[in-house]
């Protein structure tokens, strides 16, 4: 069969039905992008409740990168709830929790020893990053970036921020956070052009913060994504992690890299860190790392990992199950060569993007790191100004003709199927993208 395959133009009577339901009685926080019902799903494709199917190149929102329904980890599931479903690790013991991080500390970046704490979720994973940093330092300062995704709960969205409706009436935040800008190249907030500029954005931290309001000393931690997700898909430049490491350096303040949507091999390595030549002190996955079950994981170097029992836990933190599904993840990642295969896709991608930013005004960026590749639209080349409306407007046209995509930052397209995809889907999606850019681009000529 050829995908994707459009039998009724989405929503369809099945998915207007449940979204008429859903609406009646599911909190509206939920920012749904599009009416999409997914009733099953395999590899790159899903299908919605009234047949349709798509070619899926939001994987899940960055947590599928082996694939919906891997055969490996679909077993590694049974087979684990078949023996038990949940004691606590927290408080007891099982042996999958030890097995994974002894398989993690091979893949997390850094030559040394490291130690692996257990949540659920991306939040959480950051929350034992900021609360450790804390612990260790006995520092209580927090540095994080403009335009950063961190979650949702009290102390990751204290960190978060990259759109106001994240943060809108949810203040007073956890005290001790400053934000500082992002090195977004493409719109540099200091007017510079990289490399040129010596990283000055690096040299800010220090001249501005660190010289006039902010004790170094006080400092435990920067909280970083190497690739901005929500923020944009904006991927910080080459030497940005080496400058910015030596200042923390020279006060002993923590790098912890925020790897939730970047990590587990989208960009074509284990972690996106790893683009840039740098260790981090700690290291935050979720997403992807068990296939779509919770699991949140806070790796650091294992000296930095020192806190006392009672300090922090979570009762279902390493779940049984999850740890299962991570354990084939790595597996199968290894296996099937996906880094590989995601570098290869990656690069397709990004030479077709830059070919049709050629026919394409509205393009006006396009960037990434392997399979993690985002496209800014703008009304205009020269002046930039971002085609949000327009940019909603594409994803809605492919939205219905059968090709998965959301946004991030505020006009940006992003792109993030799982690494398995094939060649074929790549060039069919992005056929449907170029028409539909075209399409939008005629109706604002
Ligand atoms: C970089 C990053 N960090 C943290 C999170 C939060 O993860 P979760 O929704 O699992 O709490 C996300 C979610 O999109 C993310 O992209």
């Amino acid at each position: 069969m050829s995908y994707p395959k459009i039998v009724v133009v989405p929503p369809g009577p099945k998915a207007k039905g449940v979204v008429g339901r859903d609406d009646a009685i599911i909190s509206p926080s939920f920012g749904r992008a599009y009416p999409l019902v997914i009733s099953s799903a395999e590899g790159c494709i899903i299908t919605d409740v009234d047949g349709n199917k798509y070619i899926d190149m939001n994987a899940g929102l960055a947590c599928m990168n082996v694939g919906h329904n891997h055969p490996k980890v679909v077993a590694a599931i049974k087979a684990q709830a078949d023996r038990f479903l949940h004691y606590s690790y927290t408080d007891f013991y099982y042996e999958n929790v030890v097995d994974l991080s002894e398989t993690l500390e091979t893949i997390v970046p850094g030559d040394f020893k490291k130690k692996f704490f257990y949540g659920n979720s991306g939040a959480e994973a950051n929350e034992a990053a900021i609360k450790l940093s804390r612990w260790h330092t006995r520092r209580q300062g927090v540095i994080a970036y403009i335009g950063s995704f961190h979650g949702r709960t009290m102390g990751a969205v204290s960190l978060t921020a990259s759109k106001p409706a994240q943060r809108r009436y949810f203040a007073p935040f956890v005290p001790g956070v400053e934000h500082v800008p992002y090195p977004y190249c493409y719109r540099c907030p200091f007017n510079l052009e990289c490399p040129d500029c010596g990283y000055y954005c690096v040299d800010y931290i220090n001249e501005y913060l660190f010289r006039k309001y902010v004790p170094p000393e006080d400092v435990a931690v920067v909280v970083a994504e190497a690739v901005q997700g929500e923020g944009g898909y904006i991927p910080a430049p080459k030497g940005y992690f080496k400058e910015l490491k030596k200042l923390l350096d020279q006060h002993g303040i923590l790098l912890s890299l925020d790897e939730v949507q970047s990590g587990m091999g989208r960009t074509g390595k284990w972690f996106a860190i790893e683009h840039y030549g740098v260790a981090p002190d700690i290291v935050c996955i979720a997403k992807a790392i068990a296939s779509g079950l919770p699991l949140g994981v806070c790796a650091s170097r294992a000296d930095i990992m020192d806190w006392t029992p009672g300090s922090h836990a979570s009762t279902f933190g390493g779940n049984p199950v999850s740890c299962a599904a991570a354990k084939a993840v790595v597996q199968a990642m290894k296996e099937e060569r996906m880094l590989e295969n995601a570098e290869r896709q990656g690069n397709h991608i990004m030479k077709r993007l830059k070919e049709m930013m050629e026919e394409h005004p509205l393009i006006g960026d396009v960037r990434g790191l392997g399979l993690m590749v985002g496209i800014e639209l703008v009304r205009d080349r020269e002046t930039k100004e971002p085609a949000a409306k327009e940019a909603e407007d594409v994803m809605m046209r492919c939205f219905r003709k059968g090709v998965a995509l959301v946004t991030c930052g505020v006009s940006t397209i992003r792109l993030m199927p799982p690494l398995i995809i094939s060649r074929d889907l790549v060039d069919r999606s992005l056929e449907i993208l170029d028409g539909c850019l075209g399409e939008v681009e005629a109706e604002n000529r």
